[in-house]
């Protein structure tokens, strides 16, 4: 059960001071019928609430898969920039925000959603899960990177110490600008580009290809999502359930 002005607001008709204006003017049914105080109590899932003739059904959480493109941010809000959660053109839910952070000229996958505890699971760092990024690399990527990065590196500033836990280097093609792709279990900020700048090279081009269970749908071009499936929904949830 849930405030009416609280109902509407979550489902993004306004603020809750706009939402009981409106409320309050009669433009809003219950079961058919106008009702004017805000503060009646409505039964998810059984009630049907119309906001000027317009059904509004109640959702609870929301599942979103983005590709994002370069220059957005992972924020919910921003004074100069699009934001990730602004690219969710059809959302319901007002709460969305991404779950972790991907660079500014990062693409790939993100999950937008509203659900905290699946977010705090899947980013918590105890459960170590896998992300997978796709990168270019300025230079040649050698075995010997290969080995480093398995080791773990230092990428700490002003001489002090930050190790990364292993990560699986993969080498695509090893040229005057490599491909890799490269599996880690943290999220240190800037975290790959920085793995790169412990042995001397540069990410050109970095874009997130899986997170846990969910891996980037190849056929969302950058800016593109869509909603998650029940079986990738399963996938992570289940990380959630697992002990960490
Ligand atoms: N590592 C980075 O350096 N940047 C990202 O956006 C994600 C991981």
């Amino acid at each position: 059960m849930i405030r009416l002005d609280k109902y509407l607001a979550d489902m993004g008709a306004g603020t809750r001071q706009e939402v009981k204006h409106k409320i309050r003017k009669g433009l809003v049914s219950v079961n058919g019928e106008t009702v004017r105080s805000p503060d009646i109590k409505i039964r998810q899932g059984e009630d049907a609430v119309s906001l000027e003739g317009k059904s509004m059904e109640y959702v609870t959480y929301e599942y979103y898969m983005l590709n994002k493109p370069a220059g957005t941010v992972s924020a919910t809000e921003d004074p100069r920039d699009l934001t990730v959660v602004d690219l969710i053109l059809e959302k319901r839910r007002k709460d969305l925000f991404p779950v972790g952070r991907l660079d500014k000229d990062t693409e790939g996958l993100l999950l937008i959603t509203n659900d905290g505890a699946l977010s705090h699971s899947l980013l918590s760092p105890r459960r170590h899960v896998d992300k997978t990024y796709y990168a270019r690399i300025r230079g040649r990527v050698t075995k010997e990177d290969v080995r480093a990065f398995g080791e773990g590196l230092d990428i700490g500033e002003n001489g002090r110490e930050e190790r990364t836990m292993p990560g699986v280097l993969e080498i695509i093609a090893s040229n005057e600008e490599s491909e890799i792709r490269l599996t880690i279990q943290e999220g240190k900020y800037h975290q790959v580009k920085r793995m790169f700048q412990a042995v001397g090279k540069e990410v050109t081009y970095l874009k997130r290809e899986r997170m846990g269970p969910l891996v980037l749908d190849p056929k969302l071009h950058p800016g593109e999502y869509r909603e998650l499936t029940e079986e990738e929904l399963k996938g992570v949830k289940n990380v959630k359930n697992q002990h960490a």
